[in-house]
């Protein structure tokens, strides 16, 4: 061997140009993979027992050196100081240099082309399920959050411009909803992922005896790959997983807009905590909002690394490239920025605060209680195109007067549509206008109460 653990000397003369070994080399990254491929092989090692193709003597000594590596990788610090190519020549090299000529069996039936979609499988199954509960931690943050300011009511905006008003838990559960359907989509990325390359060998299979569905069982996988040339080039899976976190991120960031948006001081709506903002080097009275401005600034590299990812894929042939080996850096990068992201975004909700009567008055002013007096009537029988065109002309006459709608009187009203009587000014306060929207899926007070109960239900 040339260097340690390589794999594949050989048939060369020459060594590795080290400029190219760099180029070349994983292992600074996919060491990560570590107790995932150590995983794969104690199974495959099964396998190879199992198939008869290695002796229980050596069955144990393969274990038990593996076993022995990621007891050394916790303890020894410079345990991962290697110049192995990737993580699959490391731990083969270290085994080898432990156990002997055992250890150079493990390689059986297999290729570091459906070793490596196995570990990286493995490895990515377990992100996934940090990811969902760290969106669910998201989740109850803002549940807390809408149950500790329920009666708080809050301008809903379309355009940015003031439209009608919403209870503000009615807005944190946009929110709730929108990561529950991440949730979904993480779990049904799951299921792609979930499914065993190893076996495959190189590209056509193996030629060993080796029972696969006995190795996916005992790695948890819920079956194993149909086709060997697509196993070992598939990677769909980090591809749709790296697609379902860019959404994740979408959602933050939208999050993260709102909220800079409401903690400005022309809005001030919310208050978020020091713990969450940092000062400027300059301007003393500054308290910015840099945990959101990250929480949207980050989506773009999670975009960015699913793009990469289609661009690495595009028009390879079958069925393993070198190319394929991109794959991890953008993988392990969205998992960490999702991750720190969730945290993130959960430690800011938890700890804002909603300025009630600021958000109050300012669903009470700006005429978005126009639409409610459409609303009443049409209940009186007006067209609601009519009735549009008549409170468009009393909100115009409104402005004028510098009033809103129910500073009106009802004969400054009805002169706009006959049918207003007496009972306007009820039909226009901010209560009525909220208790209206009660179908499904609005923000009357009672829907409300009723959505939260349902995402607490959701989250136990
Ligand atoms: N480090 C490689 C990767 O991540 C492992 C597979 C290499 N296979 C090969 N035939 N060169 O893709």
């Amino acid at each position: 061997m040339t260097k340690s653990g390589q794999l594949w000397g050989g048939r060369f003369t020459e060594k590795p140009h080290e400029t190219f070994a760099e180029f070349n080399d994983s292992f600074r990254f996919d060491r990560r993979l570590f107790a995932a491929d150590v995983r794969g092989s104690v199974a495959h090692a099964g396998g190879l027992l199992r198939a008869g193709l290695i002796s229980s003597e050596e069955s144990d000594a393969i274990i038990g050196g593996l076993t022995q590596l990621v007891t050394d990788s916790a303890i020894d610090p410079k345990f991962f100081e290697s110049t192995a190519e990737d993580v699959h020549s490391f731990i083969e090299g270290k085994l080898i240099d432990a156990i002997g000529d055992a250890g150079r069996k493990l390689h059986t039936g297999r290729s570091r082309n459906d070793q490596v979609a196995t570990a990286f499988r493995i490895w990515l199954r377990d992100e996934i399920d940090e990811i969902d509960a760290l969106v669910r931690e998201l989740q109850l943050a803002i549940v807390d959050i809408a149950e500790g300011f329920s009666d708080a009511v809050l301008p809903g905006y379309t355009h940015l411009q003031r439209a009608q008003p919403v209870m503000f838990a009615h807005w944190c559960l946009a929110y709730f909803e929108m990561l529950k359907r991440d949730r979904e989509r993480l779990a049904d990325a799951f299921e792609r992922v979930n499914i065993m390359p190893l076996g495959s060998g190189a590209l056509a299979g193996t030629g060993f005896p080796i029972d696969r569905e006995a190795v996916a069982a005992e790695l948890g996988f819920a079956s194993v790959s149909a086709n060997s040339l697509d196993a070992v080039s598939d990677r769909d899976f980090a591809i749709e997983f790296t697609s379902v976190c860019s959404l994740v991120m979408v959602h933050l960031s939208r999050l993260a807009e709102d909220l800079i948006i409401y903690c400005s001081t022309e809005f001030g709506f919310i208050t978020l905590s020091d713990a969450v903002s940092s000062g400027s080097s300059l301007m003393p009275q500054k308290k910015n909002p840099d945990a959101l401005e990250l929480l949207r600034g980050k989506s773009g590299r999670v975009f960015g690394n699913n793009m990469s990812l289609l661009a690495m894929m595009k028009g390879l042939p079958l069925a393993y490239n070198k190319d394929m080996q991109e794959d991890k850096e953008a993988v392990f990068d969205t998992v960490d920025t999702v991750k720190i992201s969730l945290r993130a975004a959960a430690i800011v909700v938890e700890n804002a605060v909603v300025n009630e009567e600021r958000t109050r008055d300012a669903a009470t002013i700006g005429y978005l209680n126009a639409t409610e007096l459409a609303d009443y009537l049409v209940k009186k029988g007006v067209p609601f195109r009519t009735a549009h065109e008549a409170v468009g002309r009393a909100v115009l006459f409104a402005i004028d007067e510098g009033k809103e709608l129910n500073e009106l009187s009802v004969n400054e009203l009805k002169q706009f549509a006959a049918e207003i009587g007496d009972d306007v000014a009820d039909a226009l306060s901010l209560d009525a206008t909220l208790a209206a929207k009660s179908a499904i899926g609005g923000t009357s007070p009672v829907r409300v109460i009723e959505a939260l109960k349902t995402a607490r239900t959701y989250l136990s």
